[in-house]
């Protein structure tokens, strides 16, 4: 267990406020599947947000009529999840967990939310947790995760752990913490030696601070068939 990563996040979590909406990429990906699904019927959807913070995503799937679970390790996000979803009378289930050792419930989702979560480990790691996803999955489940690429500016910089793999990043984003920095094809090799089909691989870049750091995410869909 990378205790140190999970200590830092706690303090991050304890220390400041971490995002309060969720990114379109998130809503887009819920409406286009969901959107014709009556209000009635949304609550059989079971979406499970992974490393879910103090609760941006889960806020917005619990505000749409899912029946949502949250899970992250650290006690504070959580709390501060709880109480932003509270404070508009919103309700999920949410869970201090290690996602290196989930004990949810087997086939037990619909679909599985990874926003920018799991990229925060070391690639041994990373190849396990998709694993365990995809046994949390039911059969026709979705996946969709997020992670940053190798074609982020600050990649490379901190102090490298493994291939890909950094920590104490100086500046930039990604930077909080661990970072493994998925290459072109890296990310859709993994989920395919799992097991997931129909995989999508979309790429979003930006720009921030006068075009001088460069963002670049990977969002790439998956299904258990
Ligand atoms: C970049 S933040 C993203 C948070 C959230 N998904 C959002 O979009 O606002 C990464 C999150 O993963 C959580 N995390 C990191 N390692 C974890 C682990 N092993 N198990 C559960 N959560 C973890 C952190 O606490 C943090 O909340």
């Amino acid at each position: 267990m990378d205790t140190n990563n999970n200590k830092l996040w706690e303090t991050v979590h304890a220390s400041r406020q971490w995002g309060k909406y969720p990114p379109e990429d998130v809503i887009r990906f819920i409406m286009n599947r969901y959107s014709s699904l009556p209000a009635n019927e949304r609550e059989d959807v079971k979406v499970l947000d992974i490393g879910c913070g103090q609760g941006a995503v889960s806020w917005f799937l619990a505000r749409e009529g899912f029946s949502v679970t949250g899970v992250d390790v650290s006690p504070s996000a959580i709390e501060k999840a709880r109480q932003y979803l509270e404070q508009d009378g919103l309700k999920a289930e949410l869970q201090v967990a290690d996602m290196k050792a989930l004990t949810l419930p087997k086939e037990g989702f619909d679909c599985i939310l990874d926003i920018e979560s799991v990229y925060t480990h070391t690639i041994a790691d990373i190849k396990n947790i998709y694993g365990d996803l995809f046994t949390l999955l039911k059969s026709g489940g979705s996946l969709f995760t997020m992670a940053f690429s190798t074609d982020c500016s600050n990649f490379g910089t901190g102090t490298k752990i493994e291939e890909r793999t950094y920590t104490d990043i100086p500046s930039g984003s990604p930077g909080t913490g661990m970072v493994h920095y998925f290459e072109r094809g890296e990310l859709e090799t993994i989920l395919k030696g799992i097991g997931y089909a129909e995989i999508e691989v979309n790429q979003k870049t930006v720009t921030r601070n006068n075009g001088r750091d460069i963002i670049s995410q990977w969002m790439v869909y998956g299904s258990k068939k």
